[in-house]
C-alpha cells in the first residue's frame, strides 16, 4: 500500500481515487445533478462561513469526542450511506464500515450497497446504522428492516428525498452500471486500473446484495436508475415513519430535510432525529446548501430533536462550521468514497485522519478546548448578518 501520509487534503484523497479508479464510478461519486450547482454550492458555501480567530486561551487537553444519537464517538462526523460503495474499491461497504469502527465513529450502510448487510456484520465487530429506501415491495422492506434488527444497527436512516432519481448527466453518459459491462471500452479502461480490477476479481461481491436474492421478482439490478424507476415508492409520506418506526423498534432518523415545514413535519411524525441533506447535490438542483439552510432548520426544531447534517463537508473546518449553527453531528460520504478509491481502508482511514487533525487545529486556534463548546459564537459576526445574502 502507497504511502498514505502523503495526501493532506481530502481533494488529495479525490485525485488519487481518480486515477485509481474506473471513471464510470469515480464519477458516480464526483457527481450532482443537471448543472451541479448545488452540488457546488454545498462547498463553496461553507468557504464563505468565516471563523472567529481568538488567543490566549489555554489548549491543553483538548477533546473532539462527543455523542450521536446518544452514542459515544470519537469526532461529530459519522460515514454517509453512498450507494455502490463496493465499485468504488472491492468490498468497499466492508473496509469503510472497519476504518470507522477502528476511528470511533458510526458506519451508515445504503439500501444500494454492494456489500449486504450480513457481509457487513459478518466482518465487523461493532454495530453500524442502516439506511433505508423505500420500495415498493413492502414485505421485502420489511424484511430487510428485520435484517437491520438482526445484525444490531442501532439507528435507521430512513432517506425521505429519493423517490426518484435526480438526473445525473455523468451517469447517462457513462452508461452506469454495477457490476459495469465488459465493454472493450471498459476493458482498456481497467488496464490502467490494474489494483481496482485485481480487487473485483477476488470477491464475489459486484451486485447490490442487500437487494439480490431477497426480492421475489426476477429484476434488473444493475442500473441504478432503472431500479429506482420501476422500484421505488412514489407514495412514500410522513405517516410511513410510524410503520417503519414500529417494525425496527429504535430511533429512526430522517434524511433528506432542507425545508424548516418538513423538519417540523418529520418531528411532528415521529423521527427522533434529522439529517439536514440535499443527497449531497445528487437530487433537487438549484436546491439551496444544506449549510445554508441549517440554522433555519436549527430555529425551527433544534430544541426538539438532534439536528445532523450532510453535504459538502470536506474539511474539519467544515464539521466546525456546521456545528457552530447548530448541528449535532455530521456525515461525511464523498471523504468516505475518495479515500477508499484512494487507498481502500487504509484510504478511509486517511480521511477520517484528515477531518480530526483539521478539526483538533482550528478548535484550537478558535480558542475552544472542547468540540461540545462550539457555538454560533465561533462564527465571525459580520458574517452571520450576511447570511441572508450569500
Ligand atoms: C443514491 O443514493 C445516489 O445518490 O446515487
Amino acid at each position: 500500500m502507497a504511502n498514505l501520509d502523503k495526501y493532506l487534503t481530502i481533494e488529495d484523497l479525490m485525485k488519487a481515487a481518480k486515477r485509481r479508479v474506473p471513471k464510470m464510478f469515480f464519477d458516480y461519486a464526483d457527481s450532482g445533478s443537471w448543472s451541479e450547482s448545488t452540488y457546488r454550492d454545498n462547498t463553496t458555501d461553507f468557504e464563505k462561513i468565516k471563523l472567529r480567530q481568538r488567543v490566549a486561551v489555554n489548549l491543553e487537553n483538548r477533546n473532539l469526542a462527543t455523542t450521536m444519537m446518544g452514542q459515544p464517538v470519537s469526532m461529530p462526523v459519522a460515514i454517509a450511506p453512498v450507494g455502490s460503495t463496493g465499485m468504488q474499491s472491492a468490498d468497499g461497504e466492508i473496509k469503510a464500515a472497519r476504518a470507522a469502527e477502528k476511528f470511533g465513529i458510526p458506519f451508515t450502510l445504503s439500501t444500494m450497497a454492494i456489500c449486504s448487510i450480513e457481509d457487513v456484520a459478518e466482518n465487523t465487530t461493532k454495530p453500524f446504522w442502516f439506511q433505508l429506501y423505500v420500495m415498493r415491495d413492502k414485505p421485502f422492506i420489511e424484511r430487510l428492516i428485520d435484517r437491520a434488527k438482526a445484525a444490531k444497527c442501532p439507528v435507521l436512516v430512513l432517506t425521505m428525498d429519493l423517490q426518484i432519481l435526480g438526473q445525473r448527466h455523468k451517469d447517462i453518459r457513462n452508461g452506469l452500471k454495477a457490476p459495469p459491462p465488459i465493454t472493450p471500452k471498459f476493458l482498456f479502461e481497467i488496464a490502467t486500473k490494474p489494483a481496482w480490477a485485481l480487487g473485483m476479481l477476488g470477491t464475489k461481491r459486484r451486485t447490490f446484495r442487500n437487494i439480490a436474492g431477497h426480492v421475489t421478482e426476477a429484476v434488473d439490478l444493475a442500473s441504478l436508475s432503472q431500479w429506482t424507476a420501476t422500484q421505488f415508492d412514489l407514495t412514500l409520506n410522513w405517516k410511513d415513519i410510524a410503520w417503519i418506526k414500529k417494525r425496527f423498534g429504535g430511533p429512526v432518523i430522517v434524511k433528506g430535510i432542507l425545508d424548516a415545514e418538513d423538519a417540523r413535519l418529520a418531528v411532528e411524525n415521529g423521527a427522533d432525529g434529522i439529517i439536514v441533506s440535499n443527497h449531497g447535490g445528487r437530487q433537487l438542483d438549484s436546491a439551496p446548501s444544506t449549510i445554508r439552510v441549517l440554522p433555519e432548520i436549527v430555529d425551527a426544531v433544534g430544541n426538539r430533536t438532534e439536528v445532523l447534517m450532510d453535504s459538502g463537508i470536506r474539511s474539519g473546518q467544515d464539521v466546525l462550521k456546521a456545528l457552530a449553527l447548530g448541528a449535532k453531528g455530521t456525515f461525511v460520504g464523498r471523504a468516505m468514497a475518495f479515500g477508499l478509491g484512494a487507498g481502500g481502508e487504509a484510504g478511509v482511514t486517511r480521511a477520517l485522519q484528515i477531518i480530526n487533525k483539521e478539526m483538533d487545529v482550528t478548535m484550537a486556534l478558535m480558542g475552544e478546548r472542547d468540540v461540545k463548546n462550539i457555538g454560533l459564537h465561533n462564527i465571525y459576526s459580520n458574517d452571520l448578518q450576511k447570511r441572508q445574502g450569500y
